[in-house]
């Protein structure tokens, strides 16, 4: 059975579709794509149905990353299908830790940036949306660094 992981952040246009993205061209190089399933959704609705921010489309496929979907909000019962929620800042860590609905859910909760070994704990991803510059390249390097580690992990913990 596939081991499934979820990304979240605040809006689900940015960070967590990004996120999303650089884990699926990380695991179809990896020919994992099939035994690894991925989603991401946002803790906020503003952005419900809408496409992947464009300057983080952009961005991403600046490094041949494709961004894609469409925005929705965390449901409970992510909780019971993912085995991994893992969020991009520390306001979506205690967001979802409000929206689990029992203790084993709260233990699938975790910090993108906690699976790369270069950084400190609870390191966050910032959020990119409202400042300007270089905010969606920072966030492709700290997602394709994390990503990795994340692969790593998965790896280890479920034989991959
Ligand atoms: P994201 O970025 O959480 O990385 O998708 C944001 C997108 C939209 C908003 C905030 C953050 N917003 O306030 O609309």
């Amino acid at each position: 059975m596939a081991v499934r992981v979820c990304f979240v952040c605040l809006g689900n246009i940015c960070r967590s579709p990004t996120a999303e993205a650089t884990m699926r061209r990380l695991l179809q190089a990896e020919a994992l794509i099939e035994h690894v399933e991925i989603d991401s959704a946002g803790t906020g609705d503003w952005h419900v149905g809408h496409p992947p921010d464009r300057r983080a489309a952009e961005a991403a496929k600046r490094r041949g990353i494709e961004v894609r979907g469409r925005a929705r909000t965390v449901r409970t019962e992510d909780f019971d299908y993912f085995d991994y929620v893992i969020a991009m800042d520390l306001s979506n860590f205690a967001d979802l830790h409000e929206l689990a609905p029992h203790e084993e859910a709260k233990g699938k909760i975790r910090l993108l940036r906690d699976f790369d070994p270069a950084s400190p704990p609870r390191s966050e991803v910032p959020d990119p949306y409202y400042g300007g510059g270089d905010g969606f390249e920072t966030v492709l390097d700290i997602c394709e660094a994390a990503c990795l580690g994340l692969l790593e992990h998965i790896r280890e913990r479920h034989g991959l």
